[in-house]
């Protein structure tokens, strides 16, 4: 299983000259092969997201926009990171609870994927996420 030791922020490389700035993500900085792309928008302040870990999805989540605070929990520690830098990306391997909330005004919340939307390999009750933990 995975620990909180296997998520890393990823510098997503930029262009920028007086025209603004250009941010590019190609395949040898994400560690799996995107399947999926979504993106979360007009979340309100007091929105909770997430609240689920994932069987088979790696993920990448990205503040386009704004900003927001991730929590991260491997089943015995967690970790809160504030994400706000269009260039960085939050790595999240499979079996890692996420949840997300403190999103500012105008917040656009970027997620890369691993695989395509099956709800099956949801863990959305934290019980049954430390339960499979635990084998
Ligand atoms: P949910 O997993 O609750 O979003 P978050 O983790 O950001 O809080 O998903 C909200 C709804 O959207 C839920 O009914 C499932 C659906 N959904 C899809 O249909 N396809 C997708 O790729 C995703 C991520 C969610």
């Amino acid at each position: 299983m995975n620990s909180l030791s296997s998520t890393r922020l990823i510098n997503i490389p930029k262009v920028h000259d007086e025209r603004g700035s250009l941010a590019v993500i190609e395949k040898d900085i994400v560690p799996f092969e995107i399947k999926r792309v979504y993106y979360l928008y007009d979340v309100p302040s007091d929105s909770y997201r997430g609240g689920h870990a994932h069987k088979e999805q790696e993920s990448v989540i990205i503040a386009l926009s704004g900003s927001f605070e991730v929590i991260i929990d491997d089943g015995s520690e967690s970790k809160r990171i504030m994400l706000n830098k269009p260039t960085q990306g939050l790595y999240i391997p499979t079996f890692i609870w996420r949840e997300i909330e403190n999103f500012s005004s105008g917040a656009v919340c970027l997620v890369l994927a691993s695989t395509t939307y099956n709800e099956a390999e949801y863990l959305r009750e934290y019980e049954d996420f430390k339960n499979q933990l635990s084998g």
